[in-house]
């Protein structure tokens, strides 16, 4: 059960923000884009997590997220020489894998809401095929898209399509069997010169092996994509956590509460930050 987070990328939509700056490690709120994936990761049980980085990011991403111990994670590192498709993630991370599951997140997929790790923790126990997670968003040509049929199986998943036949986009979060790696690698680069991942689940679906879960409406699932949805989205963080006094996608939080860290190590962690909110309220976790 291994976890990939793909964080490369030119970020080219958001300049001049991400002219130097990874756009995963742009600020969300009060934290890194990429503290809102590896959180959902690890509220679905995941461990394992491999960081995939355009070369220039590496040493910041290392920097943020060290080994992962503090939060009682595995991190592994691996560099995406250029972009060349979410697709090839599965391909760099084949030894990471080796035999094993994989959830593959990218980086600046935002989710939030009741229900959604325990989707992923289900998706991974499956022992063959994969698994897509769809969200009925109003714009789907900006997409993947899926077809479905009356009884939700998937008939078709077309990417950015001029004329989507449904509303229903595929998300950033995939769950694969074993064979994923060696799927991805007889993929050949599409019309804009990249491994893409609708094509992988394509093959999947081709051998009747491709499920689709549906994210309901108790779930958010944020866009990053412009300069206005990325402050849309801090607006959305900011609203749910003043209003309720909790903390989303914290991973320290979630590392305590998964019983990976004691009391005292997030009473460490959290006393760095006892300037700020984030600190204050994991300080108020810690303290029972
Ligand atoms: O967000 C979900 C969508 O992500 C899916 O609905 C689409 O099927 C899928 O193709 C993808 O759409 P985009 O083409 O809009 O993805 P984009 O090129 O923006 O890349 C998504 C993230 O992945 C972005 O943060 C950069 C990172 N990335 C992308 C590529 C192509 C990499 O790290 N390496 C890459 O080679």
């Amino acid at each position: 059960m291994k976890g990939i987070v793909l964080s490369g990328g030119a970020g080219t939509r958001l300049f001049p923000a991400t002219k130097v700056v990874s756009k995963q490690l742009l600020p969300v709120y009060d934290k890194p884009m990429i503290y809102y994936p590896i959180s959902l990761l690890m509220m679905a049980g995941i461990r394992e997590i491999l960081i995939i980085t355009a070369p220039e990011s590496l040493d910041q991403f290392q920097n943020l997220l060290g080994t992962g111990a503090q939060w009682g994670l595995k991190f592994s590192y691996l560099i995406q020489p250029r972009p060349e498709g979410i697709a090839q993630a599965l391909i760099l991370g084949r030894n990471f894998i080796q035999d094993d599951s994989v959830t593959l997140i990218l980086g600046d997929n935002i989710f939030w809401g009741e229900g959604l790790a325990e989707m992923v923790s289900h998706a991974i126990r499956q022992k063959q095929g994969a698994t897509i997670f769809l969200y009925r968003v109003h714009d789907p040509e900006r997409y993947g898209v899926a077809t479905i049929d009356q009884q939700g199986k998937i008939l078709e998943i077309e990417e950015k399509p001029k004329k989507p036949k449904s509303n229903f986009a595929v998300t950033g979060l995939y769950c694969y069997d074993y064979h994923a790696a060696e799927y991805a690698s007889m993929l050949k680069p599409s019309g804009r010169g990249e491994l893409e991942i609708t094509e992988l689940n394509r093959i999947y679906l081709q051998k009747g092996e491709l499920r689709a879960e549906y994210i309901g409406r108790g779930v958010a699932w944020l866009d990053t994509g412009t300069h206005q949805a990325l402050l849309q989205a801090a607006m959305f963080v900011e609203s749910i956590q003043e209003r309720q006094g909790l903390l989303i996608a914290a991973p320290e939080e979630i590392a305590y509460r998964m019983g990976y860290i004691s009391t005292k190590q997030l009473l460490e962690q959290a006393q760095m930050m006892r300037n700020t909110n984030y600190g204050n309220i994991l300080i108020h976790i810690a303290q029972g």
